[in-house]
């Protein structure tokens, strides 16, 4: 079987791996020998144009280092200012500084050059996210005709939100050199589509751009997942069973609705708050009934807009809490830290509401883990955004619409009524959504889409031709 060479901005660390993606790519890569490239979280001021390589719990990583301006213009400018904004359908919050891109692309072609050597002719390299979009051009450009893969983990912005972005014609051509596009959901496969049927408009600087041909590029949906049997199994665990009894002490007879979220304005915390505050103004009888726990690691701290999403809601929380508050009971908890998988599986498992709410979101794993968590006896209900990639899986959620506070608020009061029968019935078909998208499922469909093995076992034919033209 060929060698994987995963590539994605961040790579795996020491220690229990923290998200499902590492685990499953850990197991596939443990099964097929490759490695895993990415940035080393280091900033330098010259970079070494070779890649260091180390042996991390049995898997091997290449990291490079980069300098901090073009760190800033690849990472916090161009993917997180721009793309990020844009393909979130957030151009309210978008920086449009057009010369991050320099920094991106320059970034990219670093990558390519000091992934070069390391690559061997029947390699199939899987590239992750919109960090990386330009590194299959950079690639070709160094003359790799090897199988390469993208995979999208946010979702796929409107035609209208992707003229918005400076280079986006460049950023269409670059996702032309790769082989297969995995997206998470049937919805940005439909918006990539409508963008690949219809191709950009004229802009200031005259004629229409060349149309990108995506002949040779198939485009699909394989939606992401977690590993639900190990969650069930976590979720019962010492560690999380001590975190239940915590919570237990805590909450008393209160029902514990939770949110888990990076501290980010794609998850849709000030309206969920809005939302859980209407649910107490209009049910006075769930006050003292009820605890809204909201845990929100900070995120891109640097980034302005997430500085003032965090200010925005350190005022909605006290507000509510003035309100609402009383010195003998408080209706929300917000902490703002990240808590390990154990911890985390153990409030999933006590709340009685798994409210997952982002405005867009690629997928959302806390959905799967929120469900793969429950007790079968006993389950909670999930409470989630339309706008989710989960929400194409996960059909016997309360589906509500983010921005409709009062329809969330509706929706929290159904879940926090709703009978034990309906409660079972619903999560059992919400488990086995969660077992049809395991991640394992997800990385084997994909990689044997990316590269299928011919009858004989050897590997699909590499591209016959290399892009030698320019890609600007
Ligand atoms: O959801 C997209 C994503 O890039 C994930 O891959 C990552 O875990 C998360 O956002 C956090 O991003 P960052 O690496 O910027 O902290």
């Amino acid at each position: 079987m060929s060698r994987l060479i995963v590539v994605s901005n961040r790579t795996p660390g020491k220690g229990p791996a923290a998200g499902g993606l590492a685990v499953a790519l850990r197991k596939t890569l443990a099964e097929r020998d490759g490695f895993w490239f990415g940035w080393s979280g280091r900033l330098v001021d010259r970079p070494d144009s070779e890649a260091v390589f180390e042996d991390i719990e049995g898997i091997k990583v290449g990291k490079i280092d980069l300098t901090r301006d073009d760190h800033h213009a690849y990472y916090a400018g161009f993917s997180n200012s721009i793309l990020w904004p844009s393909f979130h359908l957030r151009l309210d919050l978008a920086t449009i500084e057009g010369h991050w891109y320099e920094g991106y692309r320059r970034v990219n072609a670093q990558f390519a050059q000091a992934l070069l050597p390391h690559i061997a002719p029947d390699d199939v390299i899987w590239v992750h996210d919109y960090h990386m979009i330009p590194l299959a051009s950079e690639l070709r450009h160094l003359g790799i005709n090897n199988r390469i893969g993208f995979y999208l983990h946010i979702p796929f912005p409107t035609v209208d939100a992707l003229y918005a972005i400076p280079h986006h014609n460049e950023l269409m051509r670059d996702l032309s050199r790769y082989d297969l596009i995995g997206m998470q959901a049937n919805r940005d496969v439909s918006a990539f589509t409508e963008f690949a049927d219809h191709q950009s408009p004229s802009t200031l600087s005259g004629s229409p751009l060349k149309s990108v041909d995506f002949s040779r590029t198939e485009v699909a949906a394989f939606p992401i997942g977690s590993d639900p049997e190990a969650f069930a199994r976590l979720a019962v665990s010492p560690a999380a069973t001590k975190m239940v009894r915590r919570m237990e002490r805590a909450l008393g007879d209160q029902a514990l609705v939770l949110g888990v979220d990076r501290l980010d304005y794609s998850k849709g915390l000030p309206q969920r708050v809005e939302a859980y505050e209407k649910l107490l103004a209009n049910n006075a009888s769930l006050r003292r009934q009820v605890h809204l726990l909201q845990v929100a690691p900070p995120s891109r701290d640097t980034i302005k807009e997430y500085q003032e999403t965090s200010d925005t809601l350190d005022a909605m929380v006290g507000r509510l809490m003035g309100r609402f508050a009383e010195p003998d009971w408080q209706p929300v908890t917000y902490v703002k830290r990240a808590y390990g998988q154990p911890s985390l599986a153990g409030l999933y498992r006590l709340a009685r509401v798994g409210l997952v709410t982002p405005l867009r979101d690629g997928m959302n794993l806390v959905a799967h883990e929120y469900v793969a968590s429950q007790d079968p006896h006993d389950p909670g209900v999930l409470v989630l955004s339309r706008f989710a990639g989960a929400a194409e899986i996960f059909e016997d959620a309360l589906l509500v619409n983010p921005f409709d506070t009062d329809e969330t608020a509706e929706a929290l009061r159904l879940a926090l009524n709703m009978p034990i029968e309906e409660r079972r019935h619903r999560w059992e078909r919400l488990m086995a959504g969660a077992h049809d998208h395991s991640v394992d499922r997800w990385a084997e469909s994909y990689l044997s889409r990316l590269a299928p093995t011919g009858q004989n076992g050897q590997p699909a034919p590499v591209r016959d031709v290399l892009y030698l033209d320019s890609v600007a």
